[in-house]
């Protein structure tokens, strides 16, 4: 089921996607420092399709697994692609002048994050948290 699904072209849609993020994040039961945490994840994975896609979309969908609850973000484009996924995700990789640090951080935020990318086809990065419960 998708919840939402926001276009990513502009800074501004960055915002938007952030935005719809903390909302869903809130509406799963994630706490403020996690609702800012996922907000954080996926400003990353939506500059990087500004950066180096020139466009795409992030998808959030709420999760119900029994009685968790999560939330899993597909930020997915027709851009480019990436070579080495391995290279991409290291600290410090970046081919656009950065710090390198957008995906491998995006990945510790998350309880799962997968990125898949056909070199001339796009990139789509998945990543999934689930809400923590007191004693897990
Ligand atoms: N959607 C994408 N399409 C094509 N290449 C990408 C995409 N996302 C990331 N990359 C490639 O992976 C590299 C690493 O991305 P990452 O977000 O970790 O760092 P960065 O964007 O270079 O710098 P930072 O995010 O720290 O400002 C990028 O430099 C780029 O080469
Ligand atoms: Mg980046």
């Amino acid at each position: 089921m998708a919840d939402c699904a926001v276009p990513i072209q502009t800074d501004q849609d960055i915002l938007a996607a952030r935005r719809q993020g903390r909302a869903l994040a809130a509406q799963q039961g994630f706490s403020i420092s996690e609702q800012a945490l996922i907000a954080t994840a996926i400003s990353e994975v939506a500059r990087n399709i500004v950066q180096y896609a020139d466009g795409g979309e992030i998808i959030v969908e709420t999760l119900h697994r029994g009685t968790r609850r999560g939330l899993r973000m597909i930020a997915r484009d027709r851009g480019p692609g990436i070579a080495d996924i391995q290279k991409a995700m290291q600290d410090g990789f970046s081919t656009g002048g950065g710090l390198g640090l957008g995906l491998p951080g995006a990945k510790r935020l998350m309880d799962e994050f997968v990125v898949a990318s056909t070199v001339g086809k796009g990139t789509e990065v998945t990543m999934i948290k689930w809400v923590d419960w007191p004693g897990d």
